[in-house]
């Protein structure tokens, strides 16, 4: 088999044959390809697409590119939960300690930052002393006596996407459907789970800026998902405004936290709610939608999601303390409010704008060798639909000794709109993929 064949049949439009997308994964990753045949066959399928079938094999020979990870040894379901990136999205810090106390398993493998969308292992590294990059014996070790645990992936999961990634990022191919859900379903199949629930994010705020686009993505990762034996919902929901009220990585952390005490903010709760249910049912726990939202509702209330939290802190080598006193967590040095510049009602917060003036205080990084600032971030005092009077606070920027001040303020100042009349209020959930 000769790439240069390859590269023309799917730059004709042919469907490529299960023994073909093996054979290139097999030579990306082997370092036999040169870039430029891989990056020649990237922009073939950029604009020819692949069928559901082909996304399937990339996404299986994808996924068995490097280790794979064994939880048969468990006693229970396990299940995972995927985001496609969100502003202010810290549920998988509150989903995994209630799934676990429903009764499951939760190995979740998370990302960092990038751009202006927050990462979950940053998030969980403001708290002090918590480690995220374990190996996997330990991981294994802290799912099996918690229920959950948090961690990244490891150099040697999927080599295939680290180096097709890399150059999809510089030749102009990572908007392609089949690569996108290739991609990502790769990482997920890798981690061995049973069951997964995918969020996928749609709006201005996100990576799929329309509800077409998002539903389409959402079809295909679980369609992959099924293809490869792992049952697999997603979960359409808006990424207009940020999720909750914080934007950071402590800030975020601390709302979590108060999440699993039973409080915080409707949005953030409802949509905990959603993806707990799915989780929940998929896992095989409860029988109905009602029956997996009793079992959650209980988890929160009787203080167990809470202590797995604790639990998994501690195991993770984090201050457990945080749990009870979210006062130890990094904090920024100072405070800035943006103020109501008229009287009225906050009718959006745009997410995007949010996430880049959290990214200029330090919060996020614009290069993954960035340090980041685990205690700066925004608070948003004014949700939409709040009524404000000239002067009031709408969003406290908290930042270190004013640096990314104006930037930041300035993005703010753009991301919030003040009008005479409410806007009726926009359903989160768009829709459930199944
Ligand atoms: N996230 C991924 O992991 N891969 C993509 O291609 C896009 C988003």
């Amino acid at each position: 088999m000769r790439a240069v064949d390859l590269i023309r049949k799917k730059r004709e439009g042919h469907a490529l044959a299960r023994e073909e997308v093996q054979f290139f994964v097999e030579a990306v990753v082997d370092g036999t390809l040169p870039d430029y045949q891989i990056a020649a066959w990237l922009m073939a399928v950029m604009w020819r697409g692949m069928d559901p079938q082909e996304t399937a094999w990339l996404t299986d020979a994808m996924a068995r590119s490097g280790e794979r990870l064994d939880w048969s040894m468990l006693p229970g379901p396990t299940v995972d939960k995927h985001s496609t990136g969100g502003v202010g999205d810290k549920t998988s810090l509150a989903l995994a300690p209630i799934v676990a106390a429903c009764g499951a398993f939760v190995p979740m493998m998370s990302g960092r930052g990038l751009g202006h969308t927050g990462g979950t292992l940053d998030k969980l590294e403001a708290i002090p002393g918590l480690r995220t990059m374990l190996p996997v014996e330990a991981f294994r070790a802290i799912v099996a006596q918690v229920g959950c645990a948090i961690v990244g992936q490891t150099d040697r999961m999927v080599p295939a996407d680290r180096r097709l990634y890399a150059l999809r990022d510089v030749t102009a191919t990572v908007e392609s459907l089949g690569l996108i859900t290739a991609s990502i379903m790769s990482k997920k199949i890798a981690e061995g789970v049973s069951a997964l629930v995918l969020d996928v994010k749609s709006g201005r705020g996100a990576f799929m800026k329309t509800d077409q686009a998002a539903g389409e993505l959402a079809a295909a990762l679980v369609q992959a998902g099924r293809a490869a034996g792992v049952r697999t919902q997603a979960v359409v929901s808006r990424m207009e405004t940020p999720i909750g009220r914080a934007v950071g990585n402590a800030l975020e952390v601390a709302e979590a936290i108060v999440l699993l005490r039973g409080e915080g903010p409707h949005d953030l709760r409802t949509l905990v709610e959603a993806l707990a249910v799915r989780m929940t049912r998929l896992a095989g726990l409860a029988a109905s939608d009602e029956e997996a939202l009793r079992l959650v509702t209980r988890a929160v209330a009787s203080g167990e999601a809470l202590e797995r939290l604790r639990r998994m802190i501690q195991a993770q080598g984090g201050d457990p303390r945080v749990v009870d006193d979210p006062g130890r967590l990094p904090s920024a040095s100072h405070r800035h409010a943006l103020r109501a510049v008229k009287t009225g009602f906050v009718t959006a917060i745009d997410a995007e704008r949010c996430g880049l003036a959290a990214l200029h205080l330090g919060a996020g990084r614009t290069r993954m060798d960035d340090a980041i600032d685990a205690g700066v971030g925004l608070e948003i005092l004014s949700p939409v639909g709040t009524a404000v009077s000239t002067g009031d606070a709408v969003i406290l920027l908290h930042h270190r000794d004013g640096r990314g001040l104006d930037e930041a303020l300035a993005l703010v100042q753009q991301a919030v709109v003040v009008a005479e009349a409410a806007s009726p209020p926009h359903p989160l959930i768009l829709s459930i993929v199944s």
